[in-house]
């Protein structure tokens, strides 16, 4: 058990026993009562922080952050939960380390844990690669995104973000529009909504939506407006233009008059309906920049929610 008790009311506090496995690397390893655990206990470390009274829970850890690809806000939050848990960081700039001197990822990431490292949070381009790490070394492992792959820290704050906008995910009708097809942000959200008992809908160009037919409890709509009608919230995401192959991909114009989300699209949905990005947005693109900043949108909730929950993530992963 964690000691969060001196500065939680007993009856309130949310269980805090451990997560079983070592690692975070997907949603679909957490059941939903583990999931629940963490969204919880994000909200309470939140309260804490910002009363500048956050536990200690990773005092005798040192968490390094091994970002292969570019990242502001998940570095960022990353950083700020794990010292704001009493947490030592360091931050591996990869442009200069071994790894350009040819080094392997399992060796660079095993140095770091000789000097002492134990939470080891990884971002990196290549699909299964925290599950390789988490394979080679002792060191924990939490997976920031791998390739189209997974992202379940993101999965875990949008679900917190929406819970608290929808007061519960249970019945909910959530939209997810774009470049689903090599989006890690889509696919830990799917995990995570259908196990919340949210209900998805996908939209966006063919090439980009197809792959996911035969996703358990998911619905594909031909048209955006048809996958908009009466969505509880919609969630939109940026064109993975790293990852995007060429075939079947839209021009930038194309995508935005036919997939773009603007305030008119926004009035299909339920009235009130928010608007979620994972960030970054390519707005005129994928949103509105008028959307975007409006009062309607929860982007800048959901970079908010980032910090408390990794707190939660890496206090229910700690050794
Ligand atoms: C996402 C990512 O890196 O997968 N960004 C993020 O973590 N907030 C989404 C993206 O880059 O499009």
């Amino acid at each position: 058990m964690l000691d969060i008790a001196d500065s939680a009311p007993a009856a309130a506090a949310p269980s805090t026993d451990r997560w079983p496995d070592r690692h975070l690397l997907d949603i679909d390893q957490l059941s939903r009562a583990q999931l629940e655990q963490c969204l919880d206990l994000a909200v309470e470390l939140r309260e804490q922080r910002s009363r500048r009274s956050a536990p200690r829970l990773l005092a005798d850890e040192i968490v390094g952050l091994a970002f292969c690809e570019p990242s502001t806000r998940t570095r960022v939050s990353f950083q700020l939960a794990a010292t704001s848990l009493g947490a030592e960081v360091v931050d591996l700039p990869i442009e200069a380390s071994s790894v350009t001197k040819g080094e392997s990822l399992a060796d660079t990431l095993r140095t770091l844990e000789r000097t002492g490292v134990t939470i080891i949070v990884l971002r990196h381009p290549m699909s299964g690669a925290p599950y390789h790490a988490a394979r080679s070394i002792g060191a924990r492992i939490v997976n920031a995104g791998d390739g189209t792959h997974a992202h379940p820290t993101q999965a875990l704050l949008d679900a917190l973000t929406l819970r608290e906008a929808l007061g519960t995910l249970e019945g909910k009708v959530i939209t997810i529009v774009g470049d689903i097809a090599h989006s890690r942000v889509a696919r830990s959200n799917l995990h995570a909504l259908s196990m919340l008992g949210a209900s998805v809908r996908l939209a966006g160009p063919p090439a980009w939506v197809g792959p996911f037919a035969s996703w358990p409890g998911v619905q594909i709509a031909d048209r955006l407006e048809d996958a908009m009608a009466g969505a509880d919230a919609v969630m939109t995401l940026r064109i993975q233009f790293e990852r995007a192959a060429a075939g079947g991909v839209p021009t930038l114009r194309e995508y935005a008059s036919r997939w773009g989300i603007t305030e008119e699209r926004m009035r299909l949905a339920r009235p009130g309906a928010p608007l979620l990005h994972p960030g970054p947005t390519n707005e005129g693109v994928e949103v509105t920049a008028a959307l975007a900043a409006g009062p309607r949108s929860l982007i800048g909730t959901q970079v908010s929610n980032g910090v408390p929950i990794r707190m939660a993530a890496l206090a229910l992963l700690a050794p």
